[in-house]
């Protein structure tokens, strides 16, 4: 039986193929799947990233619920123009604790993986009031809304908790402390050590980010989030990493 043969059986025989391909693809998939359960890490950890503050992690929270990344992505690729126009293209570990990632593939306004600082938060408000008053060719919905709503904290210990069960690193102490955590860094004259939560979570800016001190709102939540956007790691101390790395490589 020649081979032509002996393929039209296998082709002619659906139990046979059947069988066949789950073969092939089970071949397949053990090669791609199985070494991932040998390594550690599939990430290469970089200095400075931490995981979110409750109040960050409440503001990422609204920032999916509103759906902005059907808009923005948070990612940027490693092609000149882009580097030039947003910063230091992004890297693995800078999503390591996102939850769902917010990476995108539609950019009908902006990459925002590097916007922390980028502006002052009152202009933050005001464009996520009022977009086209600050950008007037902007087609940006208004999200005034969010000024007026207070942020329904829950429970935010729960939260960090179920996050920690996929693998962020939160500790007990921010677990415990996170209702607290998240009323501090809203408003840095609430009862609380500003020291130790900064100690927790280094570089996390601790203020009023509405312009309204009197209570937290939702838009605390998403300017201090914002805020906070591809300031985590120190690219200064990264692009040393890096060129050392190439020098010892040599
Ligand atoms: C319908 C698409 C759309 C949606 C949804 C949208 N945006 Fe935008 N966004 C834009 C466009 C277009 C721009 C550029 C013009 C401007 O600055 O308003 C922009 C600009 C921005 C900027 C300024 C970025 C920069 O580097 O100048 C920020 C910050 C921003 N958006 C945040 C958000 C947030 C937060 C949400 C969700 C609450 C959101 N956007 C939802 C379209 C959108």
């Amino acid at each position: 039986m020649g081979l032509a043969e002996r393929h039209k059986k296998l082709e002619r025989n659906i139990t046979l193929l059947a069988v066949g391909t789950f073969i092939t693809v089970a071949i397949g998939g053990i090669v791609e799947i199985a070494p991932l359960f040998w390594i550690d890490n599939t990430i290469e950890e970089v200095e400075g990233m931490r995981p979110y503050t409750p109040l960050e992690q409440a503001g990422r929270d609204i920032y999916v619920r509103e759906g902005c990344y059907s808009c923005h992505s948070q990612m940027v690729r490693p092609f000149r123009d882009e580097v030039e126009r947003y910063g230091h293209y992004s890297l693995a570990a800078e999503s390591m604790y996102d939850h769902p990632f917010q990476w995108g593939s539609k950019r009908t306004g902006p990459d925002l993986a590097r916007v922390g600082g980028r502006y002052s938060d009152e202009w933050h408000v005001q464009h996520l009031q009022d977009p086209q008053s600050v950008v007037p060719e902007s087609i940006m919905p208004q999200y005034g809304f969010l000024a007026e709503t207070d942020l329904e904290m829950g429970n935010p210990g729960a939260h960090l908790s179920a996050l920690r069960r996929v693998g962020v690193p939160y500790t007990d102490e921010d677990i415990g402390q996170a209702m607290a955590d998240l009323i501090l860094q809203a408003d840095p004259d609430a009862d609380g050590d500003v020291e130790d939560f900064i100690q927790r979570y280094p570089k996390a800016q601790v203020r009023d980010f509405d312009g309204d001190p009197d209570r937290i709102t939702e838009m605390d939540a998403l300017v201090a989030y914002l805020q906070m956007l591809g300031t985590l790691v120190d690219f200064d101390s990264a692009a040393a990493q890096e060129e050392l790395a190439q020098e010892k490589g040599r």
